[in-house]
């Protein structure tokens, strides 16, 4: 009896050296330079024109931070992505796609026949339209008049190809700016009368800046305008991750949530498709 007692005793305690041996941990030197365990997820580089608040700009700390921004990690998470935002200037964005140097834009790029032709773009995430800025005593109240006057635009938007339409290819009277805030001080100090640009970055503006003494004035005349998510064309794999991710974050709420911190009520739920 006495011997069965000690073999039980002996028997367990084999057990639990054996249960203690495999729950040692791996030693610290072979856990660092061994490969993750599971698989990281990919990270994609995702270039913005960080100059475009309330979509994208940079806080005080130098980060990138707006509505694209919360938009598009959170699309990230939900379709199981990483994302790293990358400050890129807006002339050669899309170039940046095709050099491979990004994977992604998001950038209140507006959906356009031409450049679909030479980008993929993600489902519709937001409706805008091009809105007029100018000094509070002017009299200008349409689009048609700015057709003698000196406006400011940024390159190679929809503003600028919309002003250029209304003026000409070959008037002088259009002022092309690398970003949209240099035209808009070009306008604060007289050298445009107007400036064209999306909507929402406009009343942005114009709210932030009361000592600039601008208003507004919008045009049935601007086509509606609908910001997708470029990548470049034929990278169907990283394109459906973000559909996925979209069609996601729009059915769970997070992006009303996202859209209600931004411009402050949930947008109409009848979505236009694009
Ligand atoms: N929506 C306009 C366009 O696509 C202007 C976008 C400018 N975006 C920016 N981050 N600067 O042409």
């Amino acid at each position: 009896r006495r011997f069965l007692q000690t073999a039980a005793v002996l028997a367990a305690g084999i057990v639990l050296a054996a249960c203690g041996k495999k729950e040692e941990p791996a030693p610290v030197e072979q856990a660092a330079s061994a490969p993750a365990p599971a698989p990281a997820p990919t990270v994609y580089t995702v270039g913005t024109d960080a100059a475009y608040a309330p979509f994208e700009s940079q806080d005080e700390k130098g980060e990138i931070v707006g509505f694209d921004i919360e938009v598009l990690s959170a699309v990230a998470k939900k379709a199981g992505f990483e994302v790293k935002f990358v400050n890129t200037p807006w002339e050669g964005i899309f170039n940046s796609l095709g050099q491979g140097d990004r994977d992604i834009i998001i950038s209140a790029v507006t959906i356009t026949d031409e450049r679909k032709q030479t980008l993929d773009f993600s489902d519709a995430y937001f409706d805008a339209a091009q809105l007029i800025a100018v000094r509070d005593n002017s009299k200008v109240a349409k689009f048609a008049d700015l057709k003698k006057l000196k406006v400011g635009v940024q390159t190679g938007t929809t503003g600028d190809e919309a002003t250029t339409k209304l003026i000409g290819k070959a008037s002088t009277n259009i002022k092309r700016f690398e970003s949209t805030p240099l035209a808009l001080k070009e306008l604060e100090s007289g050298g445009v009368d107007a400036v064209v640009a999306d909507n929402g970055v406009i009343i942005h503006h114009v709210a932030n800046n009361p000592g600039a003494k601008f208003k507004t004035i919008s045009d049935p005349e601007f086509a509606p305008e609908h910001y997708g998510i470029a990548v470049k064309k034929g990278n169907t794999a990283v394109l459906e991750k973000i559909n996925q991710g979209l069609a996601g974050i729009k059915a769970d709420g997070t992006y009303d949530q996202i859209y209600a911190k931004y411009f402050g009520a949930a947008p109409a739920k009848a979505q236009a498709p694009a």
